[in-house]
């Protein structure tokens, strides 16, 4: 082999992939086309907007600063690349008391309030795609605690939660600070033992971290065209199905 042979080689075995996987995908994700619902498919018209709530760009610089995107995902794959639909509440809810199974996969939409789209490096904890889901639908539900408390609970002490004593998430117990407080604690302080005369209240990252949490809910209904995988519509109850049975 010539030593021109190699270079040409070298240069074409670097350029090859980073045209495919970094020009390529740059330039056909920069600037998405709204995508529109079909009123055959969809049952609606109309442009798809996704949903975000809540202060998104904070929150994820304090994601990133922490590394969560280490041991945590924000990408529910398609079919094709490993399944990830059938993991419970991962992908939406199974069983969404308004909307029944609302499990879809991620989509270039779902990150549109961020700067780098975070889809994770490891997969060692859950995928957070719908922590704000799961948290709200189910966490909470029998604890009482609000969604917040939850979370500001599992960043400060992940282990505390009596049901997850093995817990291998990191405690984040610097994003709190101990107040000091005369009298009573404010309404935001955590229900933690704190040394006497203090509250253990969250910092301002920690509250920016907790709302992006909580907007964490990529499950809303995508145009038909968008997904692949749509949730089956839901078996009508018995009782409508013998309504709608023909009479005698
Ligand atoms: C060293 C790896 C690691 C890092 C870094 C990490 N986590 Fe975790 N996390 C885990 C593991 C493992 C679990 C599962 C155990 C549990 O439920 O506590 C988990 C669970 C969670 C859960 C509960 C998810 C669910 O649905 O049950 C949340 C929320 C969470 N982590 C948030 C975070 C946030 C926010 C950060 C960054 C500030 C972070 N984690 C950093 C490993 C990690």
């Amino acid at each position: 082999m010539s030593f021109r042979q190699f270079a040409f080689g070298l240069t074409f075995a670097f350029l090859l992939p980073w045209t495919a996987l970094v020009i390529y995908p740059f330039f056909s994700m920069r600037s998405v086309a709204p995508v529109a619902f079909d009123e055959i498919a969809d049952g609606k018209t109309g442009i798809y907007h996704p949903k975000t709530t809540g202060r998104v760009a904070n929150g994820a610089q304090v994601y990133a600063a922490n590394g969560c995107y280490l041991c945590h995902t924000q990408l529910i794959r398609p079919t094709y690349a490993g399944n990830d639909l059938g993991r419970p509440d991962w992908a939406g809810l199974k069983a969404d008391e308004a909307r029944g199974d609302t499990r879809r996969e991620s989509n270039v939409f779902d990150y549109q309030a961020e700067k780098f789209a975070q889809i994770g490096v490891n997969r060692l904890g859950p995928d957070l795609s719908n922590i704000g889901r799961r948290v709200e639908a189910l966490y909470t539900k029998e604890s009482g605690a609000s969604p917040e408390t939850w979370l500001y609970l599992h960043l400060y002490n992940p282990r505390g939660n009596p049901e997850r004593p093995t817990s291998t998430c990191p405690s984040y117990r610097f994003l709190f600070e101990e107040k000091k407080i005369t009298g009573q604690c404010p309404t935001e302080a955590l229900p933690v033992e704190a040394p006497e005369g203090t509250c253990v209240v969250p910092s301002a990252e920690a509250e920016a971290l907790v709302d992006y949490l909580l907007a964490m809910k990529r499950d809303d209904a995508l145009p038909a065209s968008m997904n692949p995988a749509p949730a089956k519509p839901a078996e009508p109850a018995p009782a409508a199905a013998a309504a709608a049975a023909p009479q005698g």
